[in-house]
């Protein structure tokens, strides 16, 4: 059966477009068949770091209206087979994306595919309500620091919310993504540690991806990093993201070696 997986944030640039990617290829690599669709109508910044942006004739709004039919829209990637992009519109105003037409579009993928993975658009307004709504499953991608871990509690209460899948009184499966770790700037105190981020979201762990030139890179190559940079710590640690999510998802645990900061304790207690 199909999973429907956001990948949302709050705040924005902290790796949400990159992770999709990432963890798309890498599902794809081991064999499933994945799409990954931009819901940042406007931004449309998918496209990009898969390398398809010369290929996008059709989008996610053209399939929600009617206009065009997902054959027409769905791009297959070059390297991997079994991976498709549904890219988002970089003209139409953000409107143009209806509940109904969203609701319809997602229903026709599980019927294609093993994985539907949404790329959230930042911030906690229609479009991230949107990304999330049919989803069974999100991935909150966060970084160690105090902003982006606050807007990362507010869309877990959204996800516990808004979805279709909290509404009908089910359980939304949500897991959290750390991203751009810089181990040695958390022993410093400069950012938050694991631990404390764990003790704020409360949420089950899948990974931790390193802070690393190899992210850009890849997508300045128009990769994603999981597969134009193999060998990066950063797709290693998404690779195992992947087979957590895959594997029936078994948390992390914060490294032993990492002590907690003052900073992160207090702010876990005003959070609490
Ligand atoms: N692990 C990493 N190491 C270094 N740079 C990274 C890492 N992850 C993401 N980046 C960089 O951070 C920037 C933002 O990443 P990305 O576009 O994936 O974020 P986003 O959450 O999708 O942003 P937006 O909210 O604007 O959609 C990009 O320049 C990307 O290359
Ligand atoms: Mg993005």
């Amino acid at each position: 059966m199909a999973k429907v997986v956001v990948v949302t944030s709050g705040k924005g640039g902290v790796g949400k477009t990159t992770t999709t990617a990432a963890l798309g290829a890498a599902l794809a690599q081991a064999g499933e068949k994945v799409v990954v669709v931009d819901f940042d109508v406007g931004l449309r910044n998918l496209d990009l770091v898969m390398g398809a942006e010369r290929r996008v004739v059709f989008d996610l709004i053209n399939v929600a209206r009617g206009e065009a039919n997902l054959s027409q829209a769905l791009i297959r990637d070059r390297r991997v087979d079994t991976l498709y992009l549904l890219a988002a519109s970089q003209t139409r105003d953000k409107d143009a994306l209806t509940e109904e037409g969203v609701a319809q579009v997602i229903a026709d993928l599980r019927t294609r595919f093993d994985w539907v993975i949404c790329d959230s658009p930042a911030g906690i307004e229609r479009g991230a309500t949107l990304a999330m709504r049919f989803a069974d499953m999100a991935v909150v991608v966060a970084n160690p620091e105090v902003s982006s871990v606050r807007d990362s509690d507010r869309i877990i209460g959204l996800l516990d919310s808004k979805t279709v899948k909290a509404e009908s009184g089910e359980r939304m499966e949500k897991y959290l993504l750390l991203t751009r770790y810089d181990a040695a700037r958390a022993a410093r105190g400069d950012m938050l540690s694991v631990a404390d981020v764990l003790d704020i979201l409360s949420i089950p762990l899948i990974g931790i991806v390193p802070e690393s030139k190899d992210v850009l890179r890849a997508s300045n190559m128009g990769a994603p990093v999981s597969i134009g940079h193999q060998a990066s710590p950063a797709a290693a640690a998404y690779l195992e993201a992947a087979r957590r999510l895959a594997g029936g998802p078994s948390a992390l645990a914060a490294p032993i070696a990492e002590r907690k900061s003052l900073f992160g304790r207090i702010f876990a207690r005003r959070a609490a």
